[in-house]
């Protein structure tokens, strides 16, 4: 009986760190998205037309973007320089940080609003 009642007393906190681990680390991701301010803005909105927006983009598009520049594949001095410290996990933490961020000036594009019908 005292078996069965710790079980159902952890079972919510499995749940929770599960999703944890799918979702990517947040607050690690957090941490880490501090230095990308100075040039894609607070929150992945820049102000400044010149760098690209990070906010409301599809993750895995982010993930591999990063992924590429990390690797040469994508050239870009100032990234490669971001990205070659990073190990890959950090950089899947990173694309769901800014895919996940509200406020996108882009919308949802992940569900695009449904025709009016007219
Ligand atoms: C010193 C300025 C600067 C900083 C700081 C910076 N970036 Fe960038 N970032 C750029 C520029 C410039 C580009 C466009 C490069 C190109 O043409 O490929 C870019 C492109 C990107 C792209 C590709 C976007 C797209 O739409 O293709 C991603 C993703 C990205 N940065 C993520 C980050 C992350 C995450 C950080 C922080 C760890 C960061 N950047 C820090 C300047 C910066």
């Amino acid at each position: 009986m005292n078996r069965l009642i710790s079980l159902i007393a952890l079972a919510p906190l499995l749940a929770v760190s599960s999703f944890a681990v799918a979702a990517g680390n947040a607050e690690i991701a957090k941490k880490l998205a501090e230095p990308c301010a100075a040039c894609h803005g607070a929150d992945g909105n820049p102000t400044d037309p010149q760098y690209p927006r990070l906010t409301g983009q599809y993750r895995d598009y982010l993930q591999e973007a990063m992924h590429q520049y990390k690797t040469g594949k994508r050239k870009n001095a100032i990234m490669a320089g971001f990205m070659q410290p990073l190990t890959e996990q950090n950089i899947a933490d990173l694309a769901a940080h800014f895919a996940n961020l509200p406020g996108s000036k882009l919308g949802d594009l992940s569900h695009p609003a449904k025709p009016s019908g007219k």
